[in-house]
C-alpha cells in the first residue's frame, strides 16, 4: 500500500473527477430531460437532488477512497467486511458500460471528420443507421447483423482505445492526470465556443424560451423528482466505482469536502452550459423547418448523430467547423469518462489479484476493447440501446441503494466517514449530511427502483 501511486496536483484530481462527470450525460441527456420535466421549474427538484443526494454521496465516496485507500472493492471490503460484492457490482456495471461508450466515443469520431465534407448527406438518420431501421420486424425482434461492422467505425474505435489504454498504462499521474489536464481546458474552450455562436443563431431565442419556460405543474409530479435524482447520480459517475478509485490516489492531506463541492459544482455549471447550447441550436433547427421547438427536442444518439449533423447542414457558414467543434468536444468529454471507467476495472483486477498495472490495463482493458467490437456490428446498435436502458435503470441505482444502505445502516460508518472528512476540511459536514445519506438517499433510490420496476412490469 505504500507505493500507492497519487495524484501529482490538487487541480490534477478535481480536474480528473470533473473528467469523468462531465460526458455525454451533460451535453445529450441533460437538456432534454431538464426541459421535458418542468423546463425552468426543474431546476428547482435538480438543485435539491444535486445538494441532499450528489453532493453528499460525492463526499462519501471520496472520504471512503481516502480513508481505505483502495480501489472500490478493497475500499468498501476494509470498510466492512460483507461490503466488498457491492464494489465489484459497480465494476461489473462500469466495465459493460465501458464496452458501449467506446464505440459512441468512436462515432463521435468518425462524425468529426466527416463534419469536413458533410458526408452523411441530407437523410442523417439513414446514414447513422443505414437499413437498420427496416430490419427492426414489426415484433420488435431486432434483425441486425452480428456479422457486419457498422461502416467506418473499427479505426477510430481502434484510436479511442489505443488512447485510454495508453493514458492507463502511463498510470495516474503521468497518465490520467496529464490526459486530464489537456482535454478538459480544451473541452471547456472548444464547447464555449460552439454555445456562442449558437446563441447568436436566428431562432434561438425560441429554443431558449422553450428551455426554460416554467411548468410549475410538475413540481408535484413524482416522476419529475425521480428524474432529477436519476440525472444527477448518472451525471456525477456516482455509485460506479469510479470516485472511490479516484479518490484514493489522493495524498493524505486533502481538504476532500471542498473538492467534492467544485466537482459537483463544475459539473452542474457544465451542463447548464449545454443545455443552453443544445437549446440554441434547436431553436435554430426549428426556425429552418418552421416547425414549433417541440418538435425537433431529442436526446441521446438521435440528438447527436441524426438531429445535430442537420442543423450542421442547414448552418449558415463555417458549417465544417461547427461540425468538428461540437463533434470533437463529445469525443473529449467521453474520453475522460471512458478513462476514469476502465480505469476502476483495472485497479480492481490489480488489487485483487496482485498482478502489475500493465497487466490489469491489458486484460481488463482489453476485455473491454474486444467485448465493444460486438456493439460496433449493426445488430450491436440494438444491444446497445438496450444495454444502456437496463444498466441505467438498474444497474446504478441498485448499486448506490446497497452502497449507502451498507455503509449507514449496517456498517454504521457514517459518524466516522465524518470525521474523517471533517479533520481535513474548511467545510464540516454536520448532521445534516447523515440525514441525506442515512434517510433522504435510501428513500429515494428505494423509490426510484420500485417506480422503475412498476413502469416495467406493466
Ligand atoms: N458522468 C458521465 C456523464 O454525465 O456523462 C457519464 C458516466 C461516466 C457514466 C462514467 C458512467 C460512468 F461510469
Ligand atoms: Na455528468
Amino acid at each position: 500500500m505504500e507505493n500507492r501511486p497519487q495524484w501529482g496536483t490538487r487541480a490534477g484530481f478535481i480536474l480528473a473527477a470533473v473528467g469523468s462527470a462531465v460526458g455525454l450525460g451533460n451535453i445529450w441527456r441533460f437538456p432534454a430531460t431538464a426541459y421535458e420535466n418542468g423546463g425552468g421549474a426543474f431546476f428547482i427538484p435538480y438543485l435539491f437532488a444535486l445538494l441532499t443526494a450528489g453532493i453528499p454521496l460525492l463526499v462519501m465516496e471520496f472520504t471512503i477512497g481516502h480513508k481505505y485507500r483502495g480501489s472500490a472493492p478493497m475500499s468498501l471490503g476494509r470498510l466492512s467486511k460483507g461490503s466488498e460484492w457491492i464494489g465489484w457490482w459497480q465494476v461489473a456495471v462500469a466495465f459493460v458500460i465501458s464496452t458501449y461508450y467506446a464505440v459512441i466515443i468512436a462515432w463521435a469520431m468518425s462524425y468529426s471528420v466527416f463534419s469536413f465534407n458533410l458526408s452523411w448527406g441530407e437523410d442523417t438518420g439513414g446514414f447513422l443507421m443505414g437499413d437498420y431501421l427496416n430490419r427492426i420486424d414489426l415484433d420488435g425482434g431486432a434483425i441486425g447483423d452480428f456479422g457486419s461492422l457498422v461502416p467506418g467505425v473499427l479505426i477510430p474505435l481502434v484510436i479511442v482505445w489505443a488512447v485510454t489504454l495508453g493514458v492507463l498504462f502511463a498510470g495516474v499521474k503521468k497518465g490520467i492526470e496529464v490526459a486530464n489536464k489537456i482535454f478538459i481546458p480544451a473541452l471547456v474552450i472548444l464547447f464555449t465556443i460552439i454555445v456562442i455562436r449558437a446563441l447568436t443563431l436566428e431562432g434561438a431565442a425560441a429554443g431558449l424560451d422553450a428551455f426554460f419556460k416554467p411548468d410549475w405543474s410538475k413540481i408535484t409530479d413524482g416522476k419529475v423528482w425521480v428524474a432529477a435524482y436519476g440525472q444527477i447520480f448518472f451525471s456525477l459517475s456516482i455509485a460506479f466505482a469510479i470516485m472511490i478509485t479516484y479518490s484514493s490516489y489522493l495524498p493524505k492531506k486533502s481538504d476532500i469536502t471542498n473538492n467534492a463541492f467544485i466537482t459537483g459544482f463544475s459539473n452542474s455549471a457544465f451542463e447548464l452550459l449545454a443545455g443552453i447550447g443544445v437549446f440554441s441550436a434547436l431553436g435554430f433547427m426549428a426556425a429552418q423547418q418552421g416547425v414549433p421547438v417541440s418538435e425537433v427536442v431529442s436526446a441521446g444518439v438521435g440528438l447527436a448523430f441524426v438531429v445535430f449533423p442537420q442543423i450542421i447542414n442547414e448552418f449558415p457558414a463555417f458549417n465544417e467547423l461547427f461540425g468538428f467543434l461540437f463533434f470533437g468536444s463529445l469525443v473529449l468529454a467521453g474520453l475522460s469518462s471512458l478513462i476514469s471507467i476502465v480505469e476502476t476495472f483495472v485497479a480492481g483486477v490489480q488489487e485483487k489479484f496482485k498482478i502489475s498495472r500493465v497487466k490489469a490495463v491489458v486484460i481488463g482493458g482489453g476485455a473491454s476493447a474486444l467485448l465493444s467490437l460486438v456493439f460496433a456490428t449493426q445488430g450491436g446498435l440494438f444491444f446497445l440501446d438496450a444495454a444502456d436502458y437496463f444498466i441505467n435503470q438498474f444497474g446504478v441505482a441498485l448499486a448506490g441503494l446497497f452502497e449507502v444502505i451498507a455503509i449507514a445502516w449496517f456498517a454504521k460508518e457514517l459518524k466516522n466517514l465524518q470525521s474523517h472528512a471533517n479533520s481535513m476540511s474548511d467545510i464540516q459536514l454536520g448532521t445534516w449530511w447523515r440525514v441525506c445519506l442515512g434517510l433522504i438517499t435510501p428513500v429515494v433510490l428505494g423509490y426510484m427502483m420500485f417506480d422503475n420496476l412498476r413502469t416495467n412490469l406493466t
